[in-house]
């Protein structure tokens, strides 16, 4: 598309100076790795230098060619014991499927930020004691130095190199970030797995959005803490509080994208980018479907597609949620499906009617372009969704874990996608009518080619909306004109809480007071009536 390239080279004509910038990408999660890669990508492209810093936690092997702009130096920080992580299996997390323990706020409070914390902490402090590393970065002369607010790491790396630092989310939100630029709580306009939106909401929905949100408040809080604790072990003197260290900037880059999150109050200072990570262009020249797919889509009239993405395992899925999707394979024989599924599995392939194909690699943007694919299945994690929201394509969202369950209410409330409860897969009743009307029913394509059409139309291209206000952020590093001064007081003056309590005792009052002399007045009258008598 033309508008958009002539918009890059604008940008790149247009640019006041170019900057020298640090992007931080530790490396422990895929689709956080790919997030910041990607934006580098973006970055570099509009003419900056740029430099990634990748300190590896897990020895993730499918990031190499994440980063693809020549420009970019790539500098790969292994650490004393990678040998270990290199023995170490990938970690397909079987128990996030159906373990209850998992899937609890509460109890996830209380282990996540160590466990996942812990996957950091021994890369991170040898990272900290490495002086050669941290004076080669410093001998580098970066102007800033971007990270996720998520391994926060690089926010004290930023410190230590004395230059500022940008935050940005690979997810659609992190409240307790959020708030330190200003947002107001989210309580009611984002509601939380299992809760209605208002106004349909009732007072459990709302209560069940005050416990997760409260919990997920607490797990994100504990999980920066717990990191804060073993970085000022490492240096070895007290750090700044990483909350002070995150909220200097001037903007926070989320992955959020206006059009299809949830409308949420929000300031100037959080810039939502979802949708950076979409080539419209390339999504239109898909490469051709294979003969075997063509062959495949050619058999009926309607084909689906299922994949729960590359963290999760499909072969590892719980046998009643199996026996649940066969028994819907079975009640649809006119329909095709293609299930991305990790595993030779001969045994497994023989319970399985003709019109399932398991399949280890599935050309998936090729097929979510082809209309012969009615449906698709997917987990929902936020790249998913954004390709999916783009590819005008209906989804049964079935979320796994994570941001998974928002992701697929966010996208659902467009009418062109269905959240499926996970522990739901296990009926296969309920998924075989859910499915056959997500086939048939033409509302669910009309809605889906309706969000795609406004996503497309947008008024501000995300990579110009990013692109502007990073390079605003670089020029005015400490401005916070943005931030709502009512967001440095208590939780008493931000709600007016004392002014409504001193209104209300003071209504009580007068009412006392009026009740009072009607009293006196009464006693009056009918003292007269007496007298009179
Ligand atoms: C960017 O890199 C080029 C080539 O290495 C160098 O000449 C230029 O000075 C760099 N610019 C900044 C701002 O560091
Ligand atoms: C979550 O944390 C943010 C920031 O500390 C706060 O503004 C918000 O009120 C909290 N929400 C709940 C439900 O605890």
């Amino acid at each position: 598309m033309l508008p958009n390239n002539l918009l890059s080279i604008l940008l790149v004509i247009s640019l006041v100076s170019c900057k020298n910038i640090l992007v931080y990408n530790p490396i422990f999660g895929y689709s956080h790795a790919k997030f910041v890669s990607q934006l580098a990508n973006i970055i570099a492209d509009h003419g900056h230098n740029v430099t990634v810093f990748q300190p590896f936690h897990i020895a993730l092997k499918n990031t190499d060619g994440l980063i693809k702009n020549k420009n970019i130096e790539i500098i790969n920080y292994y650490p004393d014991h990678y040998a270990e992580l290199l023995k170490k299996k990938t970690p397909t997390f079987p128990d996030f499927w159906d373990s209850h323990l998992m899937n609890n706020p509460v109890l996830s409070s209380f282990l996540m930020p160590k466990a996942l914390g812990g996957e950091f902490e021994q890369t991170t402090t040898q990272l900290f004691q490495d002086q050669k590393i941290l004076n080669d970065l410093k001998n580098r002369n970066f102007d800033v130095l971007l990270a996720e607010t998520f391994e926060i790491a690089g926010f004290y790396i930023a410190d230590l190199l004395e230059i500022p630092s940008i935050p940005l989310m690979s997810a659609v939100r992190l409240p307790i970030i959020d708030s330190a630029f200003g947002q107001p709580s989210i309580l009611g306009y984002f509601p939380q797995q299992y809760s209605k939106v208002a106004p349909e909401a009732g007072f459990l929905d709302r209560l069940n959005d005050l416990y997760r949100i409260f919990f997920w408040n607490l797990t994100t809080q504990r999980l920066c803490q717990f990191q804060n604790d073993f970085i000022q072990k490492a240096i070895g003197h007290p750090v700044p509080h990483w909350r002070d260290l995150v909220k200097e900037s001037p903007i926070y880059i989320t992955n959020s994208n206006s059009y299809l999150d949830f409308a949420v109050p929000t300031t100037a200072t959080i810039v939502h980018v979802g949708g950076i990570t979409i080539d419209l262009e390339k999504m239109r020249h898909v490469a051709a479907l294979t003969e075997e797919y063509e062959n495949i889509l050619a058999e009926r009239e309607s084909t689906v597609f299922i994949s729960f993405g590359s963290v999760i395992r499909s072969y590892e899925m719980p046998d009643n949620f199996k026996a649940g999707i066969i028994k819907m394979f079975k009640s649809l024989p006119d329909v095709t499906f293609i299930w991305k599924y990790e595993k030779d599995d001969v045994k497994f392939q023989n319970r399985l009617p003709k019109n399932v194909h398991l399949k280890k690699w599935v050309p998936q943007p090729s097929l979510l372009a082809d209309k012969r694919v009615k449906l698709f299945v997917t987990h929902g994690g936020l790249g998913s969704t954004m390709e999916v929201a783009y590819t005008g394509k209906p989804a049964l969202m079935v979320p796994i874990f994570g941001d998974q369950p928002n992701n697929a209410d966010m996208l659902a409330r467009h009418g062109g996608a269905v959240a499926y409860d996970k522990f739901d897969l296990a009926d296969g009743e309920k998924l075989t009518k859910t499915v056959r009307d997500m086939v048939t029913n033409s509302k669910y394509e009309v809605n889906a080619q309706e969000l795609l059409k406004v996503l497309s139309k947008q008024p501000i291209d995300p990579k110009l909306n990013l692109m502007k206000h990073l390079e605003f952020a670089m020029e005015f590093p400490k401005h916070r004109s943005q931030v709502p001064a009512i967001n440095r007081t208590g939780l008493i003056a931000h709600y007016y809480l004392d002014v409504i309590g001193v209104l209300t005792l003071a209504s009580i009052f007068g009412l006392f007071v009026i009740f009072k002399i009607l009293n006196i007045l009464r006693k009056m009258i009918s003292l007269r009536k007496v007298k009179r008598e």
